[in-house]
């Protein structure tokens, strides 16, 4: 096995009296892509935003396979700044002709070329979340933390989104942390499907990614289970940290 892009060791986050975390383990390969499933307020959020630096665990250790890791995250809400055009989102308005020819080319490979004079307001769901990965890739990341992105699409346009993400990540070799709660999306896009519950990595499997319907459906229907499952139950399932 290669070094871990990201490797948590034993990571323990308290809010006052609320464990969010508990002892939770697991490393990221290069290349990789996982999926964090779980019910609400089980902590994938907050392991999230402790992968990116935005906050420090209680206890335990975050290793990086290099001190300048380039992180970006893409939230639900994109974060798009509506009063900027969709080339100045990306560019963050730089009038550096380098930043802006980059900008354009990562925004035709999201599927927006044309639309860089176009405002936010006037895109459509789907390409708004495009819009929201263009700004995340635009930094050209080697970790990529995508918490729910596609939450609110309808169902072909997650599908169609699905895809294109698999694609982005393949094609630049990115190492992918999706957080969903769709069992058939993360079954669907991850090698690694990990089930976060009360603060606890409970479970992990293999995804289906690029395999066959069924299997997604099978991995899908596996998962599920756990993440229902009474916490006892849980337990026969493939133990982490
Ligand atoms: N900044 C904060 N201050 C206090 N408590 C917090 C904070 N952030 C999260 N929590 C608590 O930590 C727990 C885990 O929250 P987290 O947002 O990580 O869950 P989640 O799995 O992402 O849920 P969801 O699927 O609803 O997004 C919850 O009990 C939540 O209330
Ligand atoms: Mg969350």
């Amino acid at each position: 096995m290669t070094k871990p892009v990201v490797k948590l060791s034993h990571i323990y986050k308290q809010y006052g009296d609320n464990h969010a975390l508990r002892d939770v383990s697991f490393d990221l390969q290069p290349g990789e892509f996982v999926a964090l499933v779980g019910m609400s307020g089980g902590g994938k959020s907050t392991l999230l935003r402790l992968i990116a630096q935005l906050e420090l665990p209680t206890a335990g250790t975050i290793e990086y396979a290099d001190e300048n890791l380039v992180t970006r995250v893409m939230f639900q809400d994109g974060r798009l700044l509506p009063w900027m055009t969709t080339l100045n989102n990306v560019s963050f308005a730089s009038h550096d002709a380098k930043v802006q020819a980059r900008a354009q080319k990562t925004l035709a490979a999201v599927g927006l070329a044309g639309f860089e004079q176009t405002y936010p307001t006037e895109l459509s769901g789907g390409q708004k979340q495009r819009l929201a990965l263009a700004r995340a890739l635009m930094a050209d990341p080697e970790l990529l933390l995508l918490d729910e992105p596609l939450g609110a699409l309808d169902a072909l346009t997650r599908r169609n989104m699905q895809s294109f993400i698999t694609k982005i990540c393949d094609d630049s070799h990115l190492t992918t942390l999706l957080i969903t709660h769709d069992v058939d999306e993360a079954a669907r896009m991850a090698n690694r499907v990990i089930v976060v519950k009360n603060g606890r990595a409970v479970y992990e499997t293999a995804g289906a990614k690029g395999q066959t319907p069924e299997t997604v459906a099978r991995v899908a229907d596996q998962v599920l289970k756990v993440i229902l499952a009474p916490d006892e139950e849980a337990k026969e399932g493939e133990r982490l940290g």
